[in-house]
């Protein structure tokens, strides 16, 4: 079902604070950088081999990312993993029971079709299933 692991997603308290603790502890300059006003949310990312490492951070107090850091603190939001087929997978997904989060599947970036299954249905871990564009170049 899974056919490589996409992205992993970690919230940081300060984005700025974060990206320079990667650039002078790894020499790492972000790939990508992202003002997310709508969900009150700022991003940026990482290339390692044909995955990413994203940062999550707040722009606002009422946002999903806000309230993640008060409840569990920084650290890991979900991994992020690529399938075939996300309709077959999800389908997969709702028939043992399992939670999704929201109205899924909805578009994420570069045309992908997104869907995240809920944590406290996977013993506490965020999966995001991700389905690529036949085309796409990693
Ligand atoms: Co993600």
């Amino acid at each position: 079902m899974f056919k490589r692991i996409d992205h992993v997603a970690l919230v940081v308290p300060d984005l700025d604070q974060a990206l320079e603790l990667y650039r002078e502890t790894f020499g790492l300059e972000p790939t990508f950088r992202e003002h997310n006003e709508e969900q009150g949310i700022e991003e940026a990312g990482f290339v390692v081999g044909d995955a990413h490492v994203d940062l999550l951070s707040s722009i606002r107090p009422d946002s999903v990312i806000a309230g993640f850091l008060l409840k569990r603190g920084p650290g890991l939001h979900h991994i992020g993993l690529e399938v075939e087929d996300l309709d077959a997978c999800l389908e997969q997904v709702r028939e043992r029971g399992l939670r999704l989060t929201g109205n899924e599947p909805r578009q994420g970036t570069g045309g992908s079709r997104i869907a995240f299954i809920h944590p406290k249905n996977l013993l506490g871990t965020m999966l995001e299933l991700v389905e690529r564009p036949e085309d796409h170049q990693k």
